[in-house]
């Protein structure tokens, strides 16, 4: 392919929204000035997405992927930076001037590249056939309206034919210069055993099937005739470009209508998908006679968090089934499930309905899934204790997968009430299930670290505090200090941990934490800034890397201007109050009519004021720092403050037993503390590293000096005490006592 030339390219760049872009693969919502959504780049069931129109870059806080419009489109469709381009230009009108391919140009190609390129080839071509060839015309053409569908439906699919000829595409490819091999890797065309070529399709209707994007990464190939030999279908093979486990058939099509209606439908067949869509409901996905698949669900959950099944009719195939939905419960979804009458498939349904007729039926026959579930489980147990039994530790196992707290517990009551059981016997057994998912999801992790630290990655970073969830913090401390053993480099070793605490600072740095006493008596705040300046310097540490090092002393020096900075706010802030005064009771005036009405309302009304006050200067001084950073003069400055104060979530996900939901703020009394405890571990645990091979060097000499030996076997063991002493407090909850609650008095 021919190069993109600068003033093309700077054009395409200059038109790609970011938001716009992203929005196309994953469903965002507004959250403040930025956009957040599930990453496409891993499996996630909480938001790290977060995309900023202002600044035109998008990133996951979980995996760190993202970047530019045209990073974002290399990396989630494996593309090069010039078919990044060529995807932009196209989605924005923006017109490539393409030369002729060169021989050479076409070889050297990448291999995706050209694979969609025959793909791409292949889709006309069958079009083609179909609409415009006697025997397309006669024979395709004829089927699909035979079946029902509209010629608006056979374009939107892309439906076409493969002529029934030995090897009509491999000519015609062969002709327009695609190579062999490609036809051979995309399944286009086919080799016997003679090692004769032979169309793979031929005499097949087409179903297209599109990526997210909108290329075509596979077709489906339906028989005509019933005395052909094989099954119905025929299908591309796997290749680099189709992983049969990630696609949804329709949804590329079905995208805008999933993201507008906050739902997914999903079906099993292509046909199913094509008629639902002309009956006018089009947020239809098949999973394409397949049980779904974890990575077919993570698709889905990027689009929406709502999901209902359909079933055909015969209800054999359902039982088999019900184990494939509980993943979709376990991804956090909502699932609804929808039997249809008896002889119907979604496409007979829609052919014979009305679309308001369908909607009708969905919207009145769907049923909550567990529900569903539990009734067909139920079906004839009878009295039979042991069918009893294993009914309900089945539903057990689904209703311990749900992932929110909240809904799993609506269950459980539900399910108290239909079995007829103790809810303390059910909420035991769901404990009991999610402890066994929880060990086996550790042990997983686990064994996945230990495979990363083998093969020298380098580890994910550790982030405490965003992982309220998991299994057992001990256990967790412990992974974390045996990556730390292994690594010689110190600074790699402490930045996450430095990061996590610098976050902090740029946070709430000007947040109270908590008071000291001062020599006369009288108590002075502490503010974050304050507390962790006092706790490195206990201990005199000073962050590894330079640029963190240099933003903390930057964030520290803002106190020197942060009183008057304050006292300026304050007035401000006294002005929206005083405003706030004035219209509330010009209000009053009109609407009160009794003197006791007017005093309760100027009663509410002075609080709303002080709360008015309150809440500015509260916000005032918890963005103080990030304000000031992000706008900077110092670029490094500004960028890391981006990126460390751009939200993960704003809520982080820690239930109390008020079922109140503590926000990451409300948690800094236990958070700072914390972070700070492991920044000084993990430094205590690279100094015991340090001192061990001190002590393999002394070892090693011709002849060891004894007094320094038993100098650094003493140090050795004052470490490995003090490291005991650590692991012991990392397994309490709270570590510093005496840190008073941040002063806050909003809701
Ligand atoms: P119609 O018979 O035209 O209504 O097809 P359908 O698309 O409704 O398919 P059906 O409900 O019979 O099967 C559901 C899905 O399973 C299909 O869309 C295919 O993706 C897949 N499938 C069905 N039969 C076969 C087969 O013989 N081979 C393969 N590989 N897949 C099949
Ligand atoms: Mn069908």
């Amino acid at each position: 392919m021919g190069r993109i030339d600068q003033e093309t390219v700077q054009r395409i760049l200059d038109a790609a929204d970011i938001v716009d872009v992203v929005s196309d693969f994953v469903s965002l919502k507004r959250r403040g000035a930025n956009y957040i959504g599930l990453c496409p780049f891993h499996n996630e069931r909480t938001p790290s997405f977060s995309v900023s129109k202002s600044k035109g870059i998008c990133k996951c806080f979980s995996c760190g992927k993202g970047g530019s419009a045209v990073n974002f489109i290399m990396q989630l469709e494996q593309m090069s930076y010039q078919e990044a381009l060529r995807y932009l230009a196209k989605k924005y009108n923006i017109e490539i001037k393409e030369r002729e391919l060169t021989d050479k140009e076409r070889e050297t190609a990448s291999e995706r590249e050209a694979l969609f390129a025959v793909n791409e080839f292949a889709l006309l071509h069958f079009e083609h056939n179909l609409l415009e060839t006697p025997e397309g015309v006669n024979i395709g053409l004829s089927y699909f309206r035979q079946r029902g569908l509209s010629d608006a439906m056979i374009k939107r699919f892309h439906l076409g034919y493969s002529l029934d000829k030995r090897d009509e595409l491999l000519q015609e490819a062969r002709r327009k210069g695609y190579r062999d091999e490609n036809l051979l890797t995309t399944g286009l065309v086919g080799r016997t055993d003679k090692g004769e070529y032979y169309d793979r399709f031929r005499g097949r209707v087409i179903y297209p099937v599109f990526s997210i994007s909108g290329k075509v990464v596979a077709f489906g190939g339906r028989v005509l005739r019933k005395d052909k030999p094989g099954g119905k279908y025929v299908n591309s093979p796997e290749s680099v470009i189709y992983s049969k486990s990630h696609e949804l058939y329709g949804l590329y099509q079905a995208k805008p209508a999933i993201v507008r209606k906050n739902k997914c439908i999903i079906v099993e067949g292509y046909m199913d998908v094509i008629s639902m869509h002309q009956s006018g409901i089009e947020n239809v996905v098949a999973s394409s006679g397949t049980s779904l698949t974890e990575g077919q669900i993570r698709l889905l959950h990027r689009f929406t968090e709502n999901v209902t099944v359909i079933y055909d009719s015969d209800a054999a195939g359902i039982k088999a089934s019900l184990r494939g939905i509980d993943m979709l419960l376990a991804e956090g979804l909502n699932v609804k499930v929808l039997q249809l009458p008896d002889g119907d498939d979604p496409d007979s349904f829609a052919q014979t309905h009305s679309s308001s007729e369908v909607e009708e039926y969905l919207e009145k026959h769907e049923v909550d899934f567990v529900k569903f579930k539990m009734n067909i489980l139920l079906d004839g147990v009878g009295d039979d204790p042991i069918k009893w039994s294993k009914v309900t530790s089945d539903i057990v196992r689904s209703i311990a997968v749900i992932p929110d707290d909240i809904s799993r517990n609506a269950y459980i009551k539900e399910c108290c009430y239909s079995l007829g059981v103790d809810e303390k016997v059910l909420l035991n057994e769901v404990n009991k299930s999610r402890m066994a998912i929880r060990e086996q999801e550790f042990k997983r992790i686990q064994q996945e670290k230990t495979r990363a630290m083998n093969s020298g990655q380098q580890q994910p970073e550790q982030q405490p505090a965003e992982q309220p969830e998991q299994p057992s913090e001990a256990a967790t401390e412990y992974v974390v200090s045996a990556d730390i053993r292994k690594s010689t480099n110190r600074s790699a070793v402490l930045e996450p941990f430095e990061k996590q605490l610098l976050r902090y600072i740029l946070k709430y740095g000007m947040v109270t934490i908590c008071d000291r006493e001062s020599e006369d008596g009288s108590e002075d705040p502490v503010s974050v800034m304050d507390f962790v300046e006092m706790e490195l310097a206990a201990d005199e540490i000073e962050f590894t890397t330079s640029a963190y090092k240099k933003i903390l002393d930057m964030a520290l020096s803002l106190r020197e201007r942060y009183a008057e900075d304050l006292s300026a706010a304050g007035e401000r802030a006294m002005e929206k109050r005083t405003d706030e005064w004035i219209r509330g009771e010009e209000a009053i005036r009109l609407e009160a009519i009794t003197m006791d009405d007017i005093k309760l309302r100027e009663k509410k009304l002075l609080e709303h004021c002080d709360q008015v006050y309150e809440d500015y200067l509260f916000d005032f001084s918890v963005n103080y720092v990030e304000r000031r950073l992000s706008s900077s003069d110092d670029s490094e400055a500004r960028d890391i403050t981006a990126e460390l104060v751009m939200e993960k979530h704003q809520l982080s996900k820690i239930h109390t037993k008020f079922a109140h939901v503590e926000t990451e703020l409300e948690q800094l009394t236990q958070l700072l503390p914390r972070s700070i405890f492991e920044l000084k571990n993990a430094i205590l645990l690279c100094d015991i590293d340090d001192v061990q091979e001190e002590l393999k060097h002394e070892y090693s000499l011709q002849s060891p000096d004894k007094f320094r030996l038993k100098e650094i076997m003493e140090r050795l063991g004052r470490m490995l005490q003090l490291r005991a002493e650590f692991a012991k407090r990392m397994g309490e909850r709270v570590v510093t006592p005496g840190v008073k609650g941040v002063n806050r008095s909003r809701k």
